[in-house]
């Protein structure tokens, strides 16, 4: 019998070696320390040995119940502390790491000088407008006073659509006849910003889609200097207090007179420099005074009104801001460029 019992603790340690987790553990359990495991029908026939036999069996089952009851903690102890370390080591989370930065979005270039220029206008009373990109021959052309056939509408390479008479606006300014119509005769101060688009040749300086923003002043009283001095006003909000303005004639069929409106260099001074290809003048924007035929388009009387209206481009804008020399930097989505802004 007492060799019995040491079979069934060598086996029963022996079977131990091999648990692994916890569940293992318990069915080691039921099967060495249960009811009905071998050393629990020892314990429970002692009163069916001998008498003299009984004592020292007795001991030893009891022993090995010990014996194999402490093997069965440290079992369960080393496997709990092993998962611990585990759980320790494998999910392990430093709190003390610096969190990852979140990319912030900006305003693309183009936009920035596009919100920053209606601001501006906003602060000196011009409301803002917004017209079509799909447009008329009519209202691009032919009411701004260039009739089918008009050698001036060469200026505008155009994007034709399938649709007889529908282009894209190849500038802001059939905006213009569209305010008018809704308006006359109120006086009318408005921007109107929006894309442009050409059938160009791209190059450094030549973009197939492009801002603008058109202005038109219309009114009863309203002149040449009213032009010179809300433009050079504007001038100085934008790029300097002291910035000089200078107007040198021009020609659109839409205006008369018409004028270009430059700004002192400032990379220069006016000295001559690269930027300013030496002339000590930035080209800045055209404008001129309503022609009377657009005006009459409009629906207002051109005996009884004057106007004048003006068109700038956001994104030369920038370019001169800057110093870009890629008119393409704007519109190729390259990260590179965008994120310098
Ligand atoms: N529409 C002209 C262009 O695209 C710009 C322009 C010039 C607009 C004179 C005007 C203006 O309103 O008066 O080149």
């Amino acid at each position: 019998m007492l060799d019995r019992l040491n079979n069934i603790e060598a086996e029963a340690r022996s079977e131990l070696q091999s648990v692994e987790d916890e569940a293992a553990l318990q069915s080691w359990k039921v099967k060495h320390l249960g009811r009905s495991a071998a050393l629990g029908s020892i314990l429970d026939g002692l009163r069916e040995l001998a008498k003299e036999e009984r004592p020292a069996v007795g001991r030893r089952a009891n022993e090995v119940k010990t014996a194999l009851e402490g093997a069965y903690e440290a079992r369960l102890g080393a496997l709990r502390a092993r998962a611990l370390d585990r759980s320790l080591r494998e999910e392990r989370l430093d709190v003390s790491l610096p969190g990852r930065p979140v990319a912030r979005g900006r305003l693309h270039p183009a936009t920035q000088m596009l919100r920053r220029v209606i601001a501006i206008w906003a602060e000196m009373g011009f409301q803002v407008y917004r017209s079509r990109d799909v447009e008329t021959d009519e209202y691009n052309f032919e009411l701004l006073n260039m009739p089918p056939y008009h050698p001036a509408r060469d200026q505008w390479d155009t994007f034709f659509t399938t649709q007889p008479g529908v282009i894209l606006r190849t500038h802001t300014s059939p905006g213009q006849i569209h305010i008018m119509r809704e308006r006359a005769p109120q006086p009318i101060r408005v921007v109107l910003p929006g894309m442009c688009y050409r059938y160009e040749q791209q190059d450094a300086s030549h973009e197939i889609q492009f801002n603008q923003v058109e202005g038109l002043a219309v009114g009863e009283r309203i002149t040449f200097a009213d032009l010179k001095g809300t433009l050079t006003s504007f001038a100085r909000r934008l790029f300097s207090q002291t910035v000089r303005t200078r107007f040198r004639a021009g020609h659109f069929p839409f205006t008369e007179p018409s004028a270009e409106m430059d700004i002192e260099c400032f990379v220069c001074s006016g000295a001559g420099c690269k930027v300013c290809k030496n002339t000590g003048w930035l080209e800045v924007l055209g404008s001129g005074m309503v022609h009377p035929t657009v005006l009459a388009n409009g629906g207002y009387d051109p005996e009884r009104f004057s106007g004048f209206a003006f068109g700038m481009g956001p994104e030369r804008l920038t370019m001169l801001k800057h110093q870009i020399e890629h008119i393409r930097s704007f519109w190729a989505n390259d990260l590179r460029f965008l994120e310098q802004f």
